[in-house]
């Protein structure tokens, strides 16, 4: 029996796994993200705590019998975000989260060709070395305080086991790692005035990074000495949970980001096309992933300005894909990284009428959406695509989305039966390695499929017209930001 803790962007999810694989419990804790400026995001390190404590009390009085049977838990998280930590182990800010774009002119000062070589990416500025150069131009006097930088769910691992310990795959967001070598670059960290000395031990994400403190142990009902695994960044952990582990597999992740990710056996950087190449969460395997910034999270946007459920907005549309609408929109509220690599872009809606509907503009921005994974697909090596797609996050809950999305992208999108496959069951899945010793192939395997989206061919040409002409509309909008 395993815990996986995935900390997310607007929540905290545990979720309790069973010998046989199946879930057995969870709960959430809902998180809120501070907006104090423009471009900027962040998060309180202490409300990640807070809902921890929370989600555990709720297991412990519900599932008491389960929570007193884990053997070991993996950690997971939202990839990127800095959070400083002083001499008392305490956060001395509130955590950049990755989709805050203030260090873009960091970020640019940084990305050279050095950079580059060593980290395998270009260096965005969601990206955690830009924003210690913009903690040291504009707050010396913390970044003077910064004994050690940690990753999100690192901060959550220091509060469980009292170690300061990252894995592979979310270190490898940070800049700082030389990702073909799995180690951190003296170099990189020299360049932000930084060193070894401030950054966490690295682990995989199947290795143990240390056990659970006995007072938490004793408080919320847990056995003694649970093994804390490595765990993973969000997106190689939720590759563990869909078991998306070689090369030729793949997922299709519609959170408030959306993400095309593909693993591969070696190390294949191709920073300029705006590509990530990242560890995977297994040993020996890396993965490329395209990356924009709002998917779910522009129906989240449309959803509060309506004043509507995502749901209901998506619902309204039916289950048929109707040929794409003359409206068009660019879903980048907050900047975008491929293929453009822009934190100043913004989104924009081109065509609005008179008589534009709230179904024009959902349908708008899933296509806009659509469009900007097709950005992604296009971006990555043609050797590296994949046949078919695992579609996982809050949008695949939307038919008409993955049906669109399967036209778009022309390739084949499965969607696993309900249940819990994502981050929250990869992280479980890299706890039990850790906590078992079974090997990471044996335990990553793929849910049961429930559906089966195929490119609708009939409909193919129509979205390629369409998709060529929100091509056209990007540098239009690069030149009135500039
Ligand atoms: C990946 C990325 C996001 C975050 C938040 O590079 O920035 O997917 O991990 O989920």
């Amino acid at each position: 029996v395993t815990l996986g803790l995935d900390l997310g962007t607007s929540s905290l999810k545990a979720l309790i796994v069973g010998e046989d694989g199946l879930p057995l419990a969870s709960a959430s804790e809902s998180l809120s993200v501070e907006r104090p400026a423009f471009g900027w995001s962040e998060q309180n390190p202490e409300s990640w705590i807070v809902a921890c404590e929370a989600v555990l009390a709720r297991l412990g009085a519900e599932h008491g019998e389960a929570l007193a049977a884990v053997e070991g838990i993996g950690l997971s998280g939202h990839m990127h975000g800095a959070t400083l930590i002083g001499a008392d182990e305490g956060p001395l800010r509130p955590c950049i989260l990755w989709n805050d774009t203030r260090a873009a002119r960091q970020a640019a000062s940084l990305d050279d060709a050095q950079a580059r070589r060593i980290t395998g990416n270009i260096v965005f500025p969601g990206f955690t070395a830009p924003k210690l150069d913009w903690v040291r131009a504009n707050e010396p006097e913390i970044f003077d305080k910064v004994s050690a930088v940690l990753l999100p769910k690192d901060y959550l691992r220091l509060w469980l086991t009292g170690e300061k310990v990252s894995d592979m795959s979310d270190a490898a967001g940070t800049a700082w790692l030389d990702t073909g070598a799995r180690d951190w670059s003296d170099r990189m960290l020299d360049r932000t005035h930084l060193s070894r000395s401030h950054m966490p031990r690295l682990v995989e994400g199947t290795e143990a990074s240390g056990t659970l403190r006995a007072g938490l142990a004793e408080r919320f009902g847990l056995r003694k000495g649970v093994t804390v695994a490595g765990g993973a960044g969000d997106n190689a952990a939720s590759a563990c949970g869909v078991g998306v582990s070689e090369p030729g597999s793949g997922f299709l992740s519609l959170g408030t980001s959306g993400v095309l990710f593909t693993p591969s056996a070696g190390y294949h950087p191709a920073a300029d096309t705006a590509i990530h190449t990242f560890c995977h969460a297994i040993p020996g395997l890396w993965h490329q992933m395209g990356v924009t910034l709002s998917a779910a999270g522009s129906i989240e946007w449309l959803s509060g300005l309506l004043q509507e459920k995502p749901a209901a907005l998506t619902g309204a549309l039916g289950d048929t894909v109707a040929e794409p609408g003359r409206l068009l929109f660019l879903p980048y509220l907050s900047g975008e990284r491929t293929p453009h690599n822009d934190a100043d872009i913004r989104g924009v809606f081109v065509g609005l009428e008179a008589g534009t509907s709230r179904a024009d503009m959902t349908r708008a921005v899933m296509e806009g959406v659509a469009f900007s994974m097709r950005d992604c697909l296009e971006a990555g090596a043609a050797s590296s695509r994949a046949t078919r797609l695992v579609a996982v996050g809050a949008g695949a809950r939307s038919a008409y989305w993955l049906q669109l999305m399967a036209t778009v992208l022309e390739t084949e999108i499965v969607l696993p039966e309900a249940g819990d496959f994502g981050a929250a069951l990869g992280a479980a899945r890299l706890g039990r390695c850790a906590a078992t010793g079974e090997a990471a192939a044996s335990v990553m395997t793929m849910p049961p499929i429930a559906r089966t989206f195929e490119p609708s061919s009939s409909q193919v040409e129509a979205f390629e017209d369409a998709y060529r002409r929100y091509r056209a509309l990007y540098p239009a909008l690069a030149a009135l930001t500039k």
